[in-house]
């Protein structure tokens, strides 16, 4: 994999708006119960990731979209202001409201079950990631999803790495989430991909190893397949070998919500910043073990530094 010293990324992905009800139990249904509390936040897998990535102090933007008339619109704005992220490259939507998600956290658990409204909400275009200066970036991420634009952009930084890159290029990592129709098209053209546990045993895989055996033929020669299983770990195949490393929960899970944008933004941070395979998907899991712990994603850099939890250890 390709790497730089001074990595900045892009995550192209979703941005959406937050609202977290922290409920005591899972709700019963045609139930009547007073939640604990209440709070909206950012969503949406890229803003989620940025947010954890400002929160490592890696440097980093977004590409998603936004709504040009929404109240929503100013607090995503404000709320990731307060990361020091910018949504100066998002694209601007007209007259159409950004998706929102009810998430309703288990305080006995910390599950999270979300209810995403998005109606016909567009992704962000090729045309808005043709406006992007790619000389910015040593990496860019992508969710998988919106897979025909997506392939597009990737056809372009391949290109630009082709006329550009003197020594370094720009690493595409793909993140492949959720069951879509031509995700897999996706596969083939990353240098790192991460499966989710959900998506894997979609496909038929019912552990993490042998999710890596079976998925990690429709990689490109060269690539790294990262597996995230939860509470049994990670596990990651690639060109320095096969590696399985444990989870790292918290003495109380609190928040499950965006801990696997959590754990992709930890193991890319270590992977731009040159660290190796292992140890990066180590720290991956610790660091996704410490988000559950707390809620939402800010001050977590606070409780890393409380767990003793490095890069480099
Ligand atoms: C967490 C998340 C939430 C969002 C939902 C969308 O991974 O990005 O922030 O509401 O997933 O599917």
């Amino acid at each position: 994999m390709m790497t730089a010293t001074h990595p900045k990324i892009l995550c192209v992905g979703m941005i959406c708006v937050d609202e977290l009800l922290y409920c005591k139990s899972y709700p019963i249904e045609d139930s009547d119960q007073r939640i604990l509390d209440r709070q909206q936040r950012t969503g949406g897998n890229a803003a989620n990731s940025c947010a954890v990535l400002a929160e490592l102090k890696v440097k980093c933007d977004l590409l998603g979209t936004l709504s040009s008339n929404s109240r929503y619109t100013s607090f995503v704005k404000e709320d990731l202001g307060s990361y020091g992220l910018s949504c100066d490259l998002c694209e601007l939507i007209e007259g159409q409201e950004l998706p929102i998600s009810t998430c309703i956290i288990n305080a006995e658990n910390g599950t999270r079950t979300i209810l995403h409204y998005r109606k016909d909400w567009p992704e962000a275009s090729y045309e808005a990631f043709l406006k992007i200066d790619l000389s910015q970036y040593s990496w860019i991420h992508f969710e998988g999803r919106n897979i025909d634009e997506v392939k597009k952009m990737i056809k372009r930084i391949v290109e630009w790495n082709n006329e550009h890159a003197e020594g370094y290029g720009i690493t595409i990592s793909i993140e492949v989430e959720k069951k879509r129709d031509n995700l897999l098209e996706l596969i083939p053209l990353g240098d790192l991909v991460i499966i989710s546990k959900d998506f894997a045993r979609l496909q038929g895989f019912n552990t993490m190893s042998q999710a890596v055996d079976g998925l990690f033929g429709l990689l490109k020669h060269g690539a790294t397949l990262v597996v995230p299983w939860g509470e049994d770990g990670a596990a990651a195949k690639g060109p320095e070998g096969f590696f399985l490393v444990p989870a790292c929960p918290p003495e109380r899970v609190l928040d499950t919500l965006g801990a696997g944008d959590t754990f992709c933004a930890a193991l890319l941070s270590a992977l731009s910043g040159g660290r190796p395979l292992q140890r990066s998907l180590r720290y991956a899991c610790e660091v996704a073990g410490a988000k559950v712990g707390m809620h939402g994603y800010r001050g977590l850099r606070d409780v890393l530094r409380e767990r003793r939890i490095t890069v480099d250890h």
